[in-house]
């Protein structure tokens, strides 16, 4: 990425009168933007009819850019097809699991394993990077639009046919997945390959290793269609980095870790809900998450609002000095470039009522002012780019696991893998913890403390990784019904978790959900869930009213294993993560004070920039790691050079 922060945002030129196009650069400029991604939802008027291509109108706003010195996240406009691309090539649309045939009108209508739709996507790429490939503006190809967003999985025949080679691959031999899916229970046994398909209605609940596998296709087939288009943009731009945004902690229908190990810079982007207490923590988790993909490398941050979105029951702005906490966050956290959706808010759409950086009422107002103010602030923290930062606490977290408990039967619907994480993650930010997030087959070295919510699914590898962490010293913290099935989603026999009784020292025989909150020895609370468990070689640190353990801790290797068999209470929690963090000497970046976000990031000469965020309404005092105080105003934030 080139020097400095980038700032800008989605810039839709074709939705407007070319006269514009001069003020919305001159605009940029004054706002201090650097970088617009442009060409997204393009493809109609770059190909208007099928085969002929008009690019006159888009050279005048490369061109534009490059004269203003503002760089061009040029997308390959693939996410949307033109109506021309549906009425000839029907079966190219996508499909649902009752098998409606979805149409044009919207955008990303197409089935991902159409190789009509691969075709024509390639070639208005090829188009595109042909033309644009030697100009000044481009900085970085963004490939398509955030990939599954609303397609994620299409259940048509032509997706069947690749589904089944998908299997082929994995399994080789019928015996095999038959063996894996377990499809003597409810004589589902395939004699034939063609006998198989996506997991379209049935009458009762679908197979369930069935369903795991299509959730890995379906992402699997989206992540070749972004590498089919970057491997072409890199045969005609050898030299220019290529990514696609993501939308990490959001959306959970890709694979994030496979698919950002196939771009060249880590995008994503993130978009507030206003119905989450505590919202800013929400965006620190996706933050960190982003980060995490990227190994800790410094990341973009493709789209965020300004205020409103337009896609929630009740679209919430946000409330002054709320986008520039936002964006510090966001950069605090690794971002080297801090990008909205969109440039203009748009005036016709489905998205009129989106916030943009420049609102329908102009720059007379406050998102304008504050827009103006953070370009203003960016520039001058040039100087953060490139600097890292370095968390001692991983959270193990992975699709396949979040997919296989997405199916209907579980022993309780109230548990919810995602949910959980975020908890878990939130009392480490409470506590001023940095806290990255791992695979649970990444590298836990550097690590002295990893912590695993709920990780239904885990495999051989995963498990043993684990194991190998504590085996090393390292101290971990399991929650409930982590370890319990394997890749294939067939339970671990002879004792839950199976995948890690010897790390806990624990095993349990028989879950009992909790209808209610129940009271453990210790004065907490345990909720949703509970579970008959006996301990091997652990010790008990918390117990229900029965005597059973609520709370253990096994001592491994040179390290230790800590577990938890039921849902704790927040306050609680805090306090099981907070003993770890203490036994495996993990520290908070700062003393924590409510409310205020404290997170660095250095450079490896040792600069070093302290952000402090102030989500309160009350003026709060920060202790430096340094030793000094600095006042942070209610909603402010400070960088503190060090
Ligand atoms: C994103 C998308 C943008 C815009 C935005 C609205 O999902 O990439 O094009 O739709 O949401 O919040």
């Amino acid at each position: 990425m080139p020097d400095g922060i980038a700032y800008g945002g989605d810039w839709n030129p074709e939705q407007w009168p070319e006269e514009t196009w001069e003020q919305d650069v001159a605009l940029m400029r004054e706002a201090g933007v650097n970088r617009v991604s442009v060409g997204i939802f393009s493809w109609s008027s770059l190909e208007p009819v099928e085969g002929v291509f008009d690019f006159g109108w888009f050279d005048r706003v490369m061109d534009l850019l490059a004269e203003n010195g503002i760089g061009a996240n040029l997308a390959t406009p693939t996410a949307s097809p033109p109506p021309w691309f549906s009425d000839p090539y029907p079966q190219a649309l996508p499909v649902d699991a009752d098998g409606r045939r979805l149409y044009h009108g919207s955008r990303q209508g197409f089935c991902p394993s159409s190789p009509i739709y691969r075709e024509k996507a390639l070639r208005v790429a090829e188009q595109v990077a042909l033309r644009y490939r030697d100009h000044p503006a481009l900085v970085l190809w963004h490939v398509h639009n955030e990939y599954g967003c609303h397609n994620a999985r299409c259940y048509c025949d032509t997706s069947a046919a690749a589904f089944r080679d998908w299997l082929r691959s994995r399994y080789g031999t019928l015996d095999a997945l038959n063996d894996a899916w377990g499809t003597a229970f409810w004589s589902q046994r395939y004699s034939d390959w063609a006998q198989i398909l996506p997991p379209r209605a049935t009458p009762s609940l679908p197979n369930p290793a069935q369903q795991l596998d299509f959730r890995r296709f379906s992402s699997d087939a989206l992540i070749e269609l972004y590498v089919a288009e970057r491997d072409l943009l890199k045969r005609l731009t050898p030299d220019v980095p290529a990514t696609t945004n993501l939308m990490a902690g959001a959306h959970w229908d890709m694979d994030c870790w496979a698919f950002a190990a196939e771009t060249d810079v880590v995008s994503t982007d993130h978009y507030l809900i206003g119905a989450r207490r505590e919202r800013h923590i929400d965006l620190a988790f996706a933050a960190d998450y982003a980060r995490s993909l990227g190994g800790g490398r410094p990341w973009l941050l493709m789209e965020h609002s300004t205020s409103a979105v337009n896609w929630q029951p009740r679209n919430l702005a946000k409330t002054p000095g709320e986008l520039r906490r936002n964006s510090l966050t966001h950069l605090a956290r690794g971002a080297d470039g801090i990008m909205f959706f969109q440039w203009r808010q748009s005036r016709s759409g489905a998205e009129k009522w989106h916030s943009a950086m420049l609102p329908h009422a102009g720059t007379d107002t406050k998102i304008w002012r504050e827009v103006a103010a953070l370009g203003a602030e960016l520039a001058a923290l040039a100087d953060v780019a490139g600097s890292t930062v370095k968390a001692d606490v991983a959270l193990l977290l992975d699709h396949s696991s979040v997919w296989a408990q997405d199916h209907p039967a579980q022993p309780t619907a109230e548990l919810d893998p995602v949910e959980e994480a975020k908890r878990w993650h939130a009392a480490l930010w409470r506590a001023g913890v940095t806290c990255d997030l791992a695979h649970p087959e990444g590298d836990l070295t550097g690590y002295r403390l990893v912590v695993v919510p709920q990780l239904y699914l885990v495999s051989d590898a995963g498990a043993a990784n684990l194991e190998e962490f504590a085996r090393r010293g390292g101290t971990v913290v399991v929650g409930p019904y982590s370890g319990i099935v394997d890749e294939h989603d067939r339970v671990r026999l002879g004792g839950y978790p199976g995948a890690w009784r010897d790390l806990l020292g624990v095993s349990a025989e028989e879950f009992f959900p909790l209808d209610e909150p129940i009271r453990l020895a210790s004065g907490a609370t345990g909720s949703v869930w509970s579970e008959a468990a006996r301990v091997t070689t652990a010790k008990v640190l918390d117990t229900y009213a029965t005597g059973e353990p609520a709370w253990t801790r096994n001592e491994f290797g040179d390290g230790a294993a800590h577990y938890l068999t039921t849902l704790l209470d927040d306050a609680a929690l805090a306090e099981v993560l907070a003993t770890a963090c203490r036994e495996a000497g993990v520290c908070a970046v700062a003393a924590s004070v409510a409310g205020v976000e404290v997170v660095r990031r250095s450079h490896p000469d040792g600069r070093s920039f302290l952000f402090a965020i102030n989500h309160t309404t009350e003026d709060a005092a920060v202790t430096t790691p340094e030793g000094g105080t600095v006042t942070v105003a209610a909603g402010d934030a400070v960088v503190i050079p060090g």
